[in-house]
């Protein structure tokens, strides 16, 4: 087959993409495939490339804004080419963490106590809120834990607030939730969706930051994870809702912390276009069901073309 991987990109995640991005072709170019692979600018002249390609489908190894949110997938539904992955709406509200969560509860799923900050509206010194430290600080429409604090008083609050909006207009703050922070990578097309095995993960930081999930060693995935076999099951379940909610397709990964006073799992988003680095979870899961990197990222496409 002839295959287009998208890769690289604008957004803060631009690193990570890279990495996936060489991933994914190694991985197709393994599989025989004739590979072409794109550095996504944006630009006119990348934008001209793409709509001229003849390739039987994309592979979007993108993350984040312009990639990830549903932008580049309606690009390609224009000249009427598949892609693996999520279509425009399931990615577009995946990328928008506050709107999922509410999609997420009408579902019953357990999301965190939340208060939405925009840019526009927001006085420093009028602002108030009425959750309980620590708060968890993020640009709302952000991947990799990028402008992301964890505010154990007032003054990191307002501090990583002002952090954040240097990422996004719109910034979600939530109430920490401790306990075990694991991941449910869901693997499937319309006829059978399925969750793969739960992966803990532990980091080395004191939280799952960027530099604990790109720098080789310094997390460690546990698979599986160290829950009972009733959670477990629980949280495949909630996982499959979670990403069917949004009209999720082909795969994603769903991030969950699972509280150490025993309370119900509480889900922190849905991933739709998930890391296919060397250090990330996505692969570990299909590694634990006999899948290799290269096979996997080999049934993700044959998944998309059923
Ligand atoms: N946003 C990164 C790529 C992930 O979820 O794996
Ligand atoms: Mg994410």
């Amino acid at each position: 087959m002839k295959i287009c991987v998208l890769y690289g990109g604008t957004s803060a995640e631009r690193e990570v993409s890279l990495s996936s991005g060489k991933g994914i072709i190694e991985a197709l170019k393994k599989k025989n495939h004739e590979v072409i692979g794109i550095d996504f600018k944006g630009t006119k002249e990348c934008l001209q490339k793409i709509m001229n390609l003849d390739v039987d489908i994309f592979f979007i190894g993108l993350h984040g804004r312009l990639g990830e949110d549903g932008r580049v997938q309606g690009l390609l539904d224009l000249v009427n080419i598949p892609y693996v992955g999520s279509n425009v709406l399931g990615s577009a509200l995946a990328m928008d963490k506050a709107r999922s969560k509410k999609m997420f509860a009408l579902k019953g799923i357990r999301v965190a106590c939340e208060k939405l900050v925009e840019k526009h509206a927001f006085v420093e010194e009028q602002f108030s809120h009425e959750l309980s430290y620590p708060v968890v600080v993020k640009p709302n429409h952000e991947g990799s834990t990028i402008g992301l604090t964890i505010a154990q008083n007032e003054e990191e609050l307002l501090g990583g607030i002002k952090a954040a909006f240097a990422h996004d207009d719109v910034v979600l703050l939530e109430e920490f939730i401790s306990g075990r922070e694991v991941t449910v990578a869901v693997m499937g097309n319309k006829g059978e969706v399925k969750a793969l095995p739960v992966v803990e993960i532990v980091p080395k930081n004191a939280y799952y930051d960027y530099e604990s999930k790109y720098a080789p060693g310094m997390s460690e995935h546990i698979v599986p994870a160290r829950v009972s076999e009733e959670v477990t099951k629980l949280l495949q379940e909630q996982a499959v809702l979670a990403h069917a909610s949004l009209g999720c397709d082909i795969y994603s990964r769903v991030d969950f912390i699972v509280p150490s006073d025993g309370t119900a799992p509480v889900i922190l988003e849905v991933n739709t276009l998930p890391g296919m680095t060397p250090t990330s979870l996505y692969p570990d899961a299909a590694r634990e069901i006999g899948l290799s990197y290269d096979d996997m990222i080999e049934k993700l496409v044959q998944l998309s073309l059923q």
